[in-house]
């Protein structure tokens, strides 16, 4: 949440931040700012509203800065206004900040004490007065900021420009993320690395505790004790043209559909070419010895959370171990009975969610293995694990997350596979019939893509309504969950998502013509189940619109409509192919009604904040 970016070399900077800060507006969109050190002082602008809202004022900024930062806010602490957007401070000191700062209050009440006139009502304006007070009697910059961190609780990645040092930038990271980049001549950081990767492919990812001074010619990194630490500097392999739209109206859209590749490239990775075992990744074995875990917890929030109760699902009955799932945020204060034969595994597409991480912090202070199932490398959590498994997704801009879902589930999948092989939980045939379906997977949710007119079409009876139920049983109830959440988010539409047999303890009471009921229906197992209670809805006069085979017949007489979806033989795999009709249902709606569907309201992609 917030994106920082910051420049310090020798080109125009104006136009260099704002081109990141477009590439950061995934993290916050309400408000946005620049600041640049020129003309021997700090110039400002900032504006309410989305990133292009600020363009039509940079011209009032000096065009041959060199040295500047910017931002882009997700509201904390005070509305979205241009009072509260950052950058704070005009005249000696500047500051960007991503995170929160808990004792703002009391620290605000103090510096009021002092006679100190407060700007904005953000948490972030402590900092500039606290800095500014600090250099009247401290002249090294990187002492006082040491100083007034010191008096900071919570979570903080900080760009700091002083105007009476105008050769360099600070930076500080405290639980919030924050990545240098190495240039010739220049140096950049940023929120995330994607912002910066037109410049350059090499980066220093900050460590916790870390403050660095970024200057043309070098950076110089140090701990929050004051002890200098060497720039560990790593090439990042990811190109710029992942960042484009390739065409589509939304970055949703381009995700949704770059599922097929994505999925068929996993597989490729990990399957090796015998077919009969699994790249060493998976089974993280230089780190976590998994023939000793006896229990797995899989922690996360959000649409991560639903891909963890698919691994569940998946994990349970390959490893014949239990495997619980809860939300971080629920789990890192819960006294839940964890011990070192117990595998956290933290699952999350950005790795830099406060409550996924800090869950994993907790789980390691009591002694579990730790694996993140993870899509951004060098960030955050897989830092903190023990081991991770990458998807290698490709960047995941749309806020709603799509492809980052079914390649977690996928990891899973193939984690599962791999593990119980290794326990011999899996037998030879379970295996061989795993794999066969698995090759058929990207196929199929190419046939799944190519009902997206139909989709559409559908989707236009139903964008009036303001309520949806989704209703699935077993593997797919995970899924309803996640097309219910789907829908929410970029439609605005009220849904939830129920597990069939749950219908009759209570949301039964809901069905009306006005509360369709869209029912997750593939013929697997438990189908003839799911008929019954579409049965019971039909019976109440309730609209149900279905989702399974195309010609299923008995579906048909009981829907007002059926979104097809392809059958595969496995309830996993199936509901990997089913998640991804619905991802194009909450996408059709969203246009029906007009919404921003890469930017909805009040979301932000990462949450760094808890
Ligand atoms: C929903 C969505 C969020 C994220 C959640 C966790 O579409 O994107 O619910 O899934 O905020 O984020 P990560 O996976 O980055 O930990």
């Amino acid at each position: 949440m917030c994106g920082i970016i910051g420049y310090n070399g020798k080109k125009p900077c104006v136009d260099l931040i704002y081109s990141g800060l477009q590439k950061l507006e995934y993290r916050g969109y309400d408000s946005s700012g620049v600041a640049v050190l020129a003309n021997d002082k700090i110039n400002l602008v900032k504006q309410k509203g989305k990133l292009s809202h600020l363009l039509p004022f940079l011209g009032s900024l000096p065009q041959d800065a060199s040295l500047g930062m910017g931002h882009t806010r997700w509201a904390t602490h005070g509305v979205p206004s241009t009072e509260n957007a950052h950058p704070h401070g005009e005249e000696r000191v500047s500051i960007v900040h991503n995170g929160i700062l808990e004792n703002y209050n009391e620290l605000k009440i103090k510096l009021l004490e002092k006679g100190q006139r407060f700007l904005s009502e953000t948490d972030s304006e402590v900092i500039v007065h606290l800095l500014h007070d600090e250099l009247e009697v401290v002249a090294d910059v990187r002492k006082a900021i040491l100083n007034i961190v010191d008096k900071l609780q919570g979570a903080y990645a900080l760009g700091i420009m002083v105007h009476d040092h105008p050769d360099d930038v600070y930076v500080v990271k405290q639980a919030s993320p924050l990545v240098i980049g190495v240039g010739e001549g220049e140096n950049f950081f940023a929120s995330d690395a994607l912002a910066l990767l037109a410049h350059t492919k090499k980066f220093i990812f900050l460590s916790d505790g870390e403050i660095a001074r970024i200057g043309k010619d070098g950076v110089e990194i140090w701990d929050f004790y004051g002890a200098k630490k060497e720039p560990n500097i790593v090439t990042v392999d990811s190109s710029e043209a992942s960042l484009e739209k390739g065409g589509y109206r939304h970055y949703m859209l381009k995700e949704i559909y770059e599922q097929p590749t994505v999925l068929a490239n996993t597989i490729q990775r990990m399957v090796c070419k015998d077919q009969n075992s699994f790249d060493e990744k998976l089974l993280c074995s230089d780190k976590i010895n998994l023939t000793n875990i006896r229990k797995v917890h899989v922690v996360a929030c959000g649409t991560a959370y639903y891909a963890g109760m698919m691994g569940k699902y998946i994990l349970e009955p390959k490893l014949e171990i239990p495997v619980e799932v809860e939300l971080a945020s629920e789990f890192r204060y819960r006294d839940s009975f964890i011990d070192d034969k117990t595998l956290i595994i933290a699952v999350t597409q950005s790795g830099e969610t406060a409550d996924t991480l800090a869950s994993i912090k907790h789980a390691k202070s009591k002694g579990c293995k730790t694996l993140a199932i993870c899509n951004v490398p060098y960030s955050s959590i897989p830092r903190e694990c023990d081991a991770t498994i990458y998807m290698e997704a490709g960047p995941e801009i749309g806020v709603a997350s799509t492809k980052a879902f079914t390649s977690m589930v996928l990891n899973f999948y193939l984690l599962g596979l791999a593990w119980g092989q290794r326990m011999g939980t899996q037998s030879q045939t379970q295996l061989q019939n795993s794999l066969e379906s698995l090759v058929k997977l990207p196929s199929l949710i190419e046939q799944a893509l190519s009902h997206e007119a139909l989709i559409s079409e559908i989707a236009g009876s139903y964008f009036e309504d303001h309520h949806c139920l989704f209703v699935g049983r077993g593997h797919q109830y995970p899924i309803a969950l996640e097309g219910a959440l789907k829908l929410k988010e970029i439609s605005y539409i009220h849904a939830e998502g129920y597990a069939g047999g749950e219908l009759k303890h209570g949301p039964i009471a809901l069905i009306d013509r006005s509360m369709p009921v869209l029912a997750i229906a593939p013929p697997l197992s438990d189908y003839e189940k799911v008929i019954s209670n579409l049965e019971e809805i039909y019976a109440r006069e309730g609209r149900i619109l279905g989702l399974g085979l195309a010609d299923d017949q008995k579906l048909k007489a009981l829907c007002s409509h059926v979104i097809p979806c392809p059958f595969i033989d496995d309830p996993a795999l199936q509901a990997i192919l089913c998640s991804v009709p619905l991802q194009l249902f909450a996408y059709s709606m969203a246009i029906h009604r007009g919404t921003d569907v890469d930017q909805p309201r009040n979301l932000a992609k990462s949450v760094t904040v808890e």
